[in-house]
């Protein structure tokens, strides 16, 4: 039977669990994604390196396992560098390029413990040989993991940030060489602190406001207290090479990326070239909750679109907004537009929960693109729903009356661990107009603001045949609105 739960776009591996994205890196023209992966079988475990490479983000080609687990460590989620300088002396030929991953080693033995290990590749990330002097950096520690490693051009040496979960800190650390680490400072407790935190990334980017100095912006996932269970938060402030100080105050639950259930473990690709206008970013689209029990097979677990992030300008200070990756514009077919569509919801049934419904007509809404911008609307509730089949619908909804977007998939079909997941996540929305960018790929729903405001992404599990969209409103009119549906092609 096909897989009718196979994303067409996003990535998945071809067998086998997978969950963090790693080592993302951009080298002459490749983007590398490596991933956790567990090459056996179809739940965690066995943890290594799978590896995939694309030159334009949508068409991956597979490769061999990267690194594998041994009998000492399973290779849990960390970063790759480009070591132009051969700091490290992996390198072979001068201007040979030897890139060096940086992960966490998982001690096999009952009692655990992490440590941070190197593996190098000079043969741009095709083979790779395990440093025989690891680990590199252990302090004792049961949990201590995920290091994010980037040069730093200040101070002239590289820079790892890297979790101690139970403590909800992210320490830094120095190296001149990838081999020696020196502490130079922690971060946190901070933020959300309810859960463990995982997966640090640190980059640095231009504000909201070109008048405005750059920002370091400190993302780092947390395991419970985000409104969709597990899910990323970010601190945004200084880094000055040795510290990193986030611009007080900070909401009292960190500032969430994504306010979805399915938006996890993200790390922003190294060394992009300068045609970038942003840094990019993927996340797992999962959720620890759950994952182990998504209804797909051969394979388990999928990364979102790429998304650009960059700095938006609020009242209350610079916030992170998210766009998809501009060049999945090249999956688009032909466009269906409906220029002008008012919903008319009127005073008569407003009382007995009817509402106004536009059927959108033979679309096939498994792989699409929608785009929907609202000029003006004084219904209370509007929105589209999506994957719409008989019993099955999932609602992509805004709120006016208290001015958020969500997403409902409790009527979306197969839902894992359905009493506690299935239901609504919403994100807080600004006032006025609005477009709405809606990505639609088999078993998921990835929603963002035309500003980057507001993002939430979620996996649903619907029947192959729930395809329909419509539009609807309710306590009132959307008087303006024009509408744009891509289909979205297997890349
Ligand atoms: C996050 C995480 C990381 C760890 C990896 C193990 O999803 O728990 O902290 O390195 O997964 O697979």
């Amino acid at each position: 039977m096909p897989d009718a739960y196979r994303p067409l776009w996003h990535f998945t591996a071809p067998t086998n669990w997978i969950n963090d994205p790693n080592g993302l890196i951009w080298l002459d023209g490749e983007y590398h994604l490596f991933y956790q992966h567990n090459p056996f079988g179809d739940q965690w475990g066995h943890m290594s390196w799978g590896h995939a490479v694309s030159t334009d983000l949508l068409h991956w080609q597979h490769l061999p396992l990267a690194i594998p687990e041994d009998e000492r460590v399973s290779i849990y989620s960390g970063s790759v560098v480009l070591d132009v300088h051969n700091t490290s002396g992996f390198g072979g030929a001068p201007g040979q390029p030897v890139l060096v991953a940086i992960y966490t080693g998982c001690k096999r033995v009952p009692e655990g413990g992490q440590g941070q290990e190197l593996a190098y590749s000079t043969d741009r990330g095709r083979t790779w040989q395990k440093y025989a002097g690891n680990p590199v950096l252990d302090i004792g520690l049961r949990d201590f993991r995920d290091p994010k490693v980037f040069w730093h051009e200040p101070t002239a040496r590289w820079v790892m940030a890297v979790v101690r979960p139970d403590d909800h800190q992210v320490s830094f650390y120095a190296s001149p060489n990838l081999k020696q680490w020196q502490h130079l400072s922690d971060f946190g407790p901070a933020g959300e602190v309810g859960g463990i935190w995982e997966c640090p990334d640190l980059i640095e980017m231009p504000a909201g406001r070109t008048d405005e100095p750059r920002r370091w912006v400190l993302k780092v996932d947390t395991f419970a207290g985000h409104p969709g269970g597990t899910g990323a938060q970010v601190f945004i402030g200084h880094f000055d090479g040795e510290r990193f100080t986030a611009e007080a105050p900070t909401e009292p639950h960190g500032l969430w990326v994504d306010h979805g259930c399915d938006f996890y473990a993200a790390l922003s690709w190294a060394d992009l070239p300068a045609t970038h206008g942003a840094p990019v970013w993927v996340g797992w689209m999962n959720n620890h909750a759950y994952a182990k029990h998504t209804p797909t097979a051969p394979w388990r677990g999928a990364m979102t679109v790429p998304r650009e992030f960059f700095l938006r300008d609020t009242p209350r200070g610079p916030r992170v907004g998210q766009r998809p990756w501009p060049g999945l514009a090249a999956l688009r077919g032909a466009p269906r537009t409906w220029p002008q569509i008012s919903l008319n919801h009127t005073a008569d049934d407003a009382g007995d929960g009817s509402v106004q419904e536009v059927d959108l007509g033979a679309l096939d809404g498994r792989s699409i693109e929608l785009q929907w911008d609202i000029s003006a609307a004084d219904a209370t509730q509007f929105g589209l729903r999506v994957r719409c089949g008989p019993g099955q619908h999932t609602v992509v909804g805004v709120d006016r009356s208290r001015n958020v977007l969500f997403i409902d998939r409790s009527n979306s079909g197969a839902v894992p661990d359905e009493a506690r997941w299935a239901g609504a996540r919403e994100a807080p929305l600004p006032t006025g107009p609005l477009r709405l960018r809606v990505l639609l790929d088999r078993c998921s729903v990835e929603v963002f603001t035309g500003d980057g405001a507001a993002t939430l992404t979620e996996l649903i599990f619907p029947d192959d045949a729930s395809r329909g969209v419509q539009l609807y409103a309710h306590g009132g009119n959307v008087r303006h609105s024009a509408l744009t549906v891509w289909p979205l092609a297997q890349p």
